[in-house]
């Protein structure tokens, strides 16, 4: 069955579409890396190739049971560029089909591991599993942090009890981001490429910045922020820490795009408050320079892109993907963890291609549309937001103490970097209730923006 002309540019601009079928592109002749005969072995085609997807062509490259058969790019050039690094004859890489987007991917026979966040909307990500669970697909998100070893055990501890009830988690992102310039003129569309492609359900409008490719992150018509950029990472294992299965009840998001003017206009300092009855998630984004490090007067030491799971007895940091340290509240060190490779995702996808099991996937695409729907849910608040004043403590559970720590600490970072907030101004965003059963909103105006607009041609089956 031919792929359809589709897209997936918005949200996850790598997918690997892969099936133990076959597919009809051929590439260079396979090196028997493993015992596995041909028919166990996995053909995999990676779509989107200038960033995340050089990494994906390494890692199946690298990986044992599969065989990278087909690359493909709407964007010529960055196919160029994978095919100097990676083969020595760029000519022997078939192009594979022009456009493809998990939905399409899995209707055709794929399984599909898809980059994170794996949905644009709060909508997409449960409709890319009612697909899989209907067509019996396996689709995985690339958070590859699940797989890896000194996560997984850091997470087991967090869930021991050890900790004591653990009831409160961060999710920290702080990963400076310069501004993206500010110009009148629309980004220039590399050579030959197809645009029309690369914009997807998204208005086919050359937006107006200096750089196409990445920078897309920033804005809202493509992108969702280092919210839904680097923390949906983050926001995975808070989620997996705190065992929660379903969306929060109440979620409310304040920042703003702070300390320059430029062409992005989602936020670069965002504090997101996610609350369950029973447990509390809080999301700390800044993109300004962290200029006195923070700790959270913790034992961990200075925190970049981080987690902290608070149970009653003591708490667990994981400083990046790989590793995990315990602590009780004197100091004393509970545990630490540490180990694992970006391949055991790659590993993990292909043992459950072949299981057939949805269940053996460290991150099965429901849990990666909860963890993505996180970030959704925070930029919708934020979006029907207003203007307030600098000090203006949150709508939402601003009396808790960690959440009144970290606004603290979110306001001085702000400070810190002489915020001109008159012309950057702070928005206080809506407070959001949210129904996990049907995973809508109470308010009209919060569902709408739960999906989007479809441009014709680009438009989300819905099963
Ligand atoms: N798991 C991780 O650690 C990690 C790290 C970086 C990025 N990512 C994710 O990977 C994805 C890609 O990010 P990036 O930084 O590589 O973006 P990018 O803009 O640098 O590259 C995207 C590529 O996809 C191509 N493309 C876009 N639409 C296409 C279409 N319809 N058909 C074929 N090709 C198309 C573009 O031409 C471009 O070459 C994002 O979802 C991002 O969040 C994940």
């Amino acid at each position: 069955m031919p792929l359809h002309r589709r897209d997936f540019v918005s949200s996850a601009l790598s997918l690997a579409a892969t099936s133990l079928a076959g597919i009809d592109a051929r590439a260079a002749a396979p090196e028997a890396r493993s015992g596995a005969g041909p028919n166990n072995r996995l053909r995999v085609a990676v779509i989107g190739v200038n960033g995340q997807g050089q990494k994906h062509a390494q890692e199946w490259l690298a990986n044992p049971d599969s065989d990278l058969v087909a690359v493909c790019d709407c964007d010529p050039n960055a196919f160029v560029r994978l095919c100097e690094k990676h083969f020595q004859d760029g000519r022997r890489v078939p192009e594979f089909t022009t456009d493809v987007m998990a939905v399409w991917a899995m209707q055709a026979g794929k399984d599909v591991y898809v980059e994170k966040p794996c949905s644009y909307t709060v909508e997409e990500g449960r409709v890319m599993t009612q697909w899989a669970r209907k067509l019996g697909r396996i689709c995985q998100m690339g958070v590859q942090s699940r797989s890896m070893t000194g996560m997984r055990e850091t997470i087991d501890f967090v869930k021991s009890g050890k900790l004591g009830p653990v009831k409160v988690a961060h999710a920290l992102c702080y990963k400076r981001r310069k501004s993206i310039g500010l110009v009148d003129t629309p980004a220039p569309i590399p050579p030959g490429m197809n645009f029309d492609l690369w914009a997807g359900p998204a208005p086919a409008v050359v937006p107006t910045r200096e750089k196409l490719h990445y920078d897309w992150h920033w804005n809202h018509v493509t992108g969702n922020g280092d919210l839904g950029n680097q923390n949906p990472h983050e926001l995975d294992k808070a989620r997996w820490g705190l065992g929660k299965h379903d969306l929060p009840r109440r979620v409310m998001s304040l920042g703003g795009r702070l300390g320059y003017v430029d062409n992005g206009d989602v936020a670069n300092s965002q504090l997101t408050i996610f609350q369950w009855d029973d447990a509390l998630l809080i999301s700390d984004v800044r993109g300004l320079e962290i200029k006195t490090p923070v700790t959270f007067g913790l034992a961990a030491g200075p925190l970049r892109v981080a987690n902290i799971w608070w149970g009653t007895e003591g708490y667990a940091v994981a400083p990046n993907y790989t590793s995990g340290v315990a602590f009780d509240y004197d100091g004393k060190q509970l545990g630490a963890w540490s180990g694992g490779t970006y391949q055991a995702h790659f590993a993990n996808f292909v043992a459950a291609v072949k299981s057939r099991r949805h269940q053996d996937l460290h991150l099965d695409i429901e849990d990666g549309h909860l963890s993505s729907a996180l970030a959704h849910l925070g930029n919708v608040s934020w979006a029907l937001g207003k203007p307030v004043e600098p000090g203006t403590p949150p709508t939402l559970a601003a009396d808790e103490k960690h959440v009144r720590q970290t606004f603290e600490s979110f306001t001085a970072h702000l400070r810190e970097n002489e915020i001109d907030f008159q012309t950057t101004p702070l928005r206080m965003g809506r407070t959001l209730t949210i129904d996990p059963q049907t995973e809508r909103s109470t308010d009209p105006e919060a569902n709408r923006l739960f999906t989007r607009e479809y441009r014709t041609g680009y438009e989300l089956p819905r099963v």
